[in-house]
């Protein structure tokens, strides 16, 4: 069986989490305070912060930027729950803005349109690792006093391009455009630490917040301390004292995750160049076939720097005269293993039912759900797998008795 997505560890990665495990500490430490400066180079970002998963990073970033009880956060409909779900442990309402049906990423434009003034925030999603629009949906957000925090959790190591300048790349975590961003190191993304995500930011303030509550609120930093000498039962200072000044969670990552981690960033380049690869053959695989779409990209550029965590396309079930559910026994039957990525986050039970969200609100996403079908894509896959796959969707337009064919 070709699963669709599936973490990489080397004997070099298992090395580096005995060794950690081997250590006097074990919880967050010196191995993690490295992890987080290698990160914060690898993306070009002044700082950032690990936790214990990109969930807890998204909440972790929304509450630093002081979203709370009356802000609405909006983000794409085509994303993972977490996006969204972050808004809602904070007491804020989250909304949708539809997709641009070229690329699946948040459509600038209808940001705009349906931009409520209570919006305190955008969460910018960069759909199977390519970069949403993000100096667009920055003009937007920021001309509205909204900030901007870049959900990169498909895009780790990923880099891309803009109109204005021609043959430069920017970072994902290391851009004007995004005020913060947020990483998930979730088994099959880019990079794993099995759980894991990290919060990026130039923004001291914000980062130094994001630490604070990242260890429910806890400081033990004298010189931070804020009870006085003369308090009557907490005014001795020993080095058992700490106080708690904010009401935070425990976000920590553990070291053994943080070893996984830095090794996990020394073979990204490596695991980055293969996805791009597999994409490359994949897309050529499908380019005749006039019954599938395969992922474009807004910049050509991109080809070199996006990180591709999915490789989703949009097939014509009708004009291929199979149910999706059909074509995915078909697909199961000869070992390959595909998904839908993902269900418009809008129409899930509890969304319709707590925010009244309905099937016509974000019609591109909707759309794009009715034709997704993503297909195994991760750095272990064989040539072979790879041609397997290729052969076995190919089949299905074999099968579907002259009704479709290859483009012309
Ligand atoms: C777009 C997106 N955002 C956020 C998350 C949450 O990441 P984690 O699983 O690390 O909490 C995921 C994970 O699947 C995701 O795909």
């Amino acid at each position: 069986m070709i699963p669709y997505g599936r973490q990489s560890i080397s004997e070099e990665d298992i090395a580096a989490v005995a060794a950690a495990l081997r250590g006097n500490l074990i919880t967050q430490g010196p191995v993690v305070e490295a992890f987080e400066r290698q990160f914060a180079e690898h993306v070009g970002a002044k700082h950032a912060v690990a936790v214990n998963n990109a969930t807890c990073a998204l909440q972790l970033a929304m509450r630093v930027a002081g979203i709370g009880p009356g802000d609405r956060v909006v983000t794409s409909p085509i994303t993972f729950l977490a996006s969204a779900n972050a808004a809602v442990y904070l007491g804020a309402t989250p909304d949708f803005a539809d997709i641009d049906a070229a690329t699946y990423t948040l459509d600038p434009a209808a940001l705009a349109r349906d931009w409520k003034p209570d919006t305190r925030a955008v969460v910018a999603v960069d759909y199977a690792g390519q970069a949403c629009d993000l100096p667009a949906i920055a003009r937007v957000a920021h001309a509205r006093g909204a900030v901007v925090i870049g959900d990169a959790c498909h895009a780790v190591g990923g880099a891309f391009h803009t109109e204005t300048a021609p043959g430069r790349s920017w970072r994902l975590g290391g851009n004007p455009w995004a005020d913060m961003t947020v990483f998930s190191f979730h088994p099959v993304k880019t990079m794993t630490t099995g759980e894991g995500g990290m919060l990026v930011t130039d923004r001291d303030d914000w980062a130094e917040q994001a630490r604070l509550l990242r260890t429910h609120g806890m400081v033990r930093d004298a010189g931070r301390f804020q009870l006085p000498a003369d308090d009557p039962v907490l005014g001795e200072k020993g080095p058992w004292y700490y106080e708690m000044q904010e009401l935070g969670w425990n976000f920590r990552m553990t070291e053994f995750q943080a070893a996984l981690g830095l090794s996990q960033l020394r073979r990204l380049d490596g695991f980055l160049a293969r996805r791009r690869d597999i994409v490359a053959a994949y897309n050529a695989g499908f380019a005749d076939l006039d019954w599938v779409h395969v992922p474009r990209l807004r910049h050509t550029e991109d080809v070199g720097t996006a990180s591709w965590h999915l490789y989703t396309l949009q097939v014509d079930f009708a004009a291929l005269g199979k149910t999706r559910v059909e074509v995915f026994k078909a697909l199961a039957a000869e070992g390959v293993i595909a998904h839908v990525l993902y269900i418009p986050v809008h129409l899930q039970p509890w969304y319709r039912k707590v925010y009244g969200y309905r099937p016509g609100k974000c019609p591109a996403a909707e759309n794009f759900y009715a034709q997704a079908m993503s297909l195994p894509l991760f750095p272990a896959m064989e040539d072979s797998d790879v041609r397997h796959v290729i052969a076995t969707v190919r089949k299905l337009g074999r099968e579907a008795a002259g009704t479709v064919g290859v483009a012309a």
